[in-house]
């Protein structure tokens, strides 16, 4: 028996947006007009291409990277984009999102994105 299907990715845009005066970077700002859009972007290409839901944008707070911003995390596979703008979405959903192939000159640097550690190493 075919289920409703699950989404095959999950693409998170970070939407924090540090409050005027404060020095943090953030990766929705006043200071880059462009920032604004994005989120509102990357749905409207997703609905042009025919592919929203079976990859689902999804708005979130910070991930952690804000001197990188604005960012995108896409899952599965752990890919965080950064210092995006319309035209990297564009590549990222053409070339990683149908085409299957992770853009690597968007990705963050190796040196900020080390490999992850597994919680059961860590748990007390
Ligand atoms: S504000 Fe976007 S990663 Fe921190």
């Amino acid at each position: 028996m075919m289920g409703i299907p699950q989404p095959a990715f999950y693409i998170f845009k970070c939407q924090q947006s540090a409050p005027a005066g404060m020095p943090k970077p953030s990766c929705v700002s006043q200071n880059n007009p462009e920032s604004l859009q994005l989120f509102g972007y990357l749905t409207q290409v997703l609905m042009q291409k025919g592919i929203i839901g079976t990859v689902q944008p999804i708005q979130t707070s910070c991930l952690g990277r804000c001197q990188q911003g604005p960012v995108i995390l896409v899952e599965p596979s752990h890919t965080m984009y950064v210092n995006l703008t319309k035209v990297k979405i564009d590549r990222i959903i053409e070339e990683h999102i149908i085409g299957g192939k992770v853009v690597t000159e968007y990705v963050i640097d190796e040196s900020m994105w080390g490999e992850p550690i597994e919680p059961s190493r860590v748990a007390r």
